[in-house]
């Protein structure tokens, strides 16, 4: 009676080993990944792999396939070979924009960047670079025409700018004396690409200095000493304007001018 039960009960021991070795020899374990090749979703969520199992791979974000389908087969407790070969995708020249061009020297697949190279007269607003994602170049940029302040009043004369708007790189502003006075200096500056004039302003000055027998249109000119003292106030005042320039510009001119800093880490 002790023999036959301790014989029932190494078979049942031994028949209990058998079935978990051909279970074991029948399943996969879970099927590896290498790099730029993983599993799908639908194999993620998966837990056992019977023999038989059939669980496809697919090109990793940035990467699309090159070749092969991805499906591997559990057989004899192994996973087939993967055919699949995956190459990162390309972005593809990034899109055009107004007055700008781009650095592409590190290429345009994935994970590459490309730096943005605004025209000259323009500057940078937004990010520097683009970046080439899964789905596309990311990365907002814009390259905005460079503005000039609105030149200082000139005593004894004006500047011809009707508008509100700050000067755009490249536009002209021109001086014009009062009756009776000259320009000394350049009658017009141009708006720059570093969002500065290519010349100082002009003064205005009497022309009466050398003839102090026909005195000029002034209102005040009485004497020929009278037009002295009042050509030197008008240096005078020349001056001042010349120095008080920065201060005197208006709140929107000194926002353009706050861009320059910007404008100058851009170039
Ligand atoms: C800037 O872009 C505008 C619009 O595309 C174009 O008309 C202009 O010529 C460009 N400026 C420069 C300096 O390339
Ligand atoms: C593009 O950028 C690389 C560095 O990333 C630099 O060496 C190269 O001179 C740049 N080319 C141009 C045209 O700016």
């Amino acid at each position: 009676m002790e023999v036959l039960l301790d014989t029932c009960g190494r078979g049942i021991y031994l028949l209990l080993i058998y079935i978990f070795l051909l279970k074991a020899a029948a399943e996969c374990p879970k099927p590896g990944t290498n790099g730029n090749i993983v599993l799908t979703n639908d194999a993620l969520l998966m837990n056992d792999f019977p023999e038989g199992s059939e669980v496809t791979l697919e090109c990793a974000t940035g990467y699309e396939i090159e070749s092969g389908s991805g499906v591997i087969n559990c057989i004899d407790g192994k996973w087939t070979k993967p055919d699949l070969t995956c190459r990162k995708k390309d972005c593809g020249p990034p899109n055009p924009k107004p007055n700008m061009s781009f650095n592409t020297s590190q290429g345009t697949l994935f994970g590459a960047i490309a730096t943005v190279i605004c025209d000259k007269g323009y500057h940078l607003s937004g990010l520097g670079y683009k970046q080439c994602f899964d789905g596309g170049w990311g990365g907002r940029a814009k390259c905005e025409i460079v503005l000039c302040d609105i030149p200082a009043q000139v005593a004894n004369g004006r500047i011809v700018w009707d508008s509100k708007d700050d000067p755009k790189y490249g536009e002209v502003i021109q001086f014009v004396c009062d009756e009776g006075y000259t320009l000394d200096g350049t009658d017009s500056i141009k708006c720059g690409e570093n969002g500065e004039y290519d010349f100082m302003p002009p003064q205005c000055v009497g022309v009466t200095t050398e003839r102090t027998t026909s005195p000029p249109v002034t209102p005040a000119a009485g004497t020929s000493s009278g037009t002295t003292s009042s050509e030197t106030s008008t240096v005078h005042r020349d001056k001042t304007i010349t120095t008080s320039a920065t201060p005197a510009v208006s709140p929107s001119a000194r926002g353009t001018e706050k861009m320059s800093p910007n404008e100058l880490i851009s170039m």
